[in-house]
């Protein structure tokens, strides 16, 4: 017998129980990855999300053992409140016996209850959360190469090269005021970033949502650091770079857009080669840096391979879609 309770409020013993079904998980199907600490995890669990709220549920076993979890993102933005993304662990001992399978039923009403017509969750290629979106209805919508670059060996002399008209800027955490609303704009651009057969809707950047979205890493302990190509009056690029809090080895990659009208000149290289130099000088414990791209996004593509970054491993988007009567 399996119970399926919300886990509401987040106390710190459920937060330490989630956390130990998802590393064993992690540990399971990803053994080389880093895993996350407790204090990140209990930070996910806590702090608020940026138009998104989340639900959460504990799955346990008659001796009150935690053996699977699962989190639910409701978007709430305009352009995404039609949109859920699902995330779901079973202990590896546990698995197989119908937890899983528990925990997302619990999941798809909440979701319809909140009228969401896609239920997103991403799973590993070739893992056990492929196999099993596939026996539960969800398609697979988009591919996702995960690609890490060893800083040591990166090659950032792109940094160097002349951009007659532009300049590089950079900060970290919130964006100075003077280039917020230039931000925004250049946020903007994203929205044309590949997103498959994803039911993914867009969202509209202002001055105060990226202000708010640094508000959210920050208030995870997450650091933002972000390096931008400002240029005829306007952004013409950026990268953000996240360290995660307490992270000692890998930093993750964020955003990285060229507007659409500063495009072909090198500047996307431009900016990354700089983001590598900037995060060797500030931050020498780290490592590696990991990017995603999907595969048709070969522009993106050239420009990491071009620094160094080398295929490491794939998952999948995968997508539920929800009956909206
Ligand atoms: C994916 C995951 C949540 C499944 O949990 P689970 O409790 O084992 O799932 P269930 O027992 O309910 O499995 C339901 C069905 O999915 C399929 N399935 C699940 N795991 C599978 C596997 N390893 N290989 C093949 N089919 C599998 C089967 O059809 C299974 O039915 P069956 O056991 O009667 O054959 C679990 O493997 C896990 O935590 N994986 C890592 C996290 C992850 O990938 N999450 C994202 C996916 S939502």
């Amino acid at each position: 017998m399996i119970r399926i309770a919300p886990m509401s409020p987040v106390s710190a013993e459920k937060a330490t129980a989630w956390h130990a079904v998802l590393v064993a998980s992690l540990a399971d199907d990803l053994p080389d990855e880093p895993r996350p600490t407790p204090e990140q995890v209990h930070a996910q669990l806590t702090a608020e999300g940026l138009d998104s709220r989340r639900l959460f549920w504990l799955a346990t076993d008659t001796g009150g053992a935690v053996v699977g979890v699962a989190g639910l993102r409701l978007f709430t933005s305009p352009g995404q409140d039609h949109l859920a993304e699902l995330e779901l662990h079973v202990h590896p001992d546990r698995r197989r016996s119908g937890v899983g399978s528990q925990l997302l039923a619990v999941a798809v009403l909440a979701a319809k209850g909140e009228r969401r017509r896609s239920l997103i969750t991403a799973a590993v290629d070739g893992g056990p959360g492929d196999a099993f979106c596939a026996a539960r209805g969800f398609r697979r919508v988009l591919t996702l190469d995960h690609l890490l670059l060893d800083v040591a060996r990166a090659d950032d002399a792109q940094a160097d090269i002349e951009h007659p008209g532009y300049e590089l800027a950079g900060w970290t955490g919130t964006v100075p005021d003077e280039l917020a609303d230039a931000f925004a704009a250049a946020k903007n651009a994203m929205n044309d970033m590949p997103t498959g057969d994803m039911d993914y809707g867009s969202q509209t950047w202002t001055a105060d949502r990226v202000r708010a979205m640094a508000q959210v890493l920050a208030d995870r302990g997450d650091l933002l650091l972000t390096t931008a190509a400002l240029g005829k009056g306007e952004m013409a690029g950026y990268a953000e770079i996240v360290i995660r809090a307490g992270e000692t080895r890998r930093a993750l990659q964020y955003d990285t857009a060229v507007v659409p009208a500063h495009r072909g000149h090198g500047i996307g290289l431009w900016i990354k080669a700089a983001m590598v130099r900037r995060l060797r000088a500030e931050h020498p414990g780290i490592s590696e840096i990991e990017t995603d791209n999907t595969q048709d996004n070969t522009h993106m593509l050239a420009v990491n391979q071009r620094l160094g970054f080398r295929s490491h491993r794939r998952t999948h988007e995968n997508q539920l879609d929800l009956p909206t009567t």
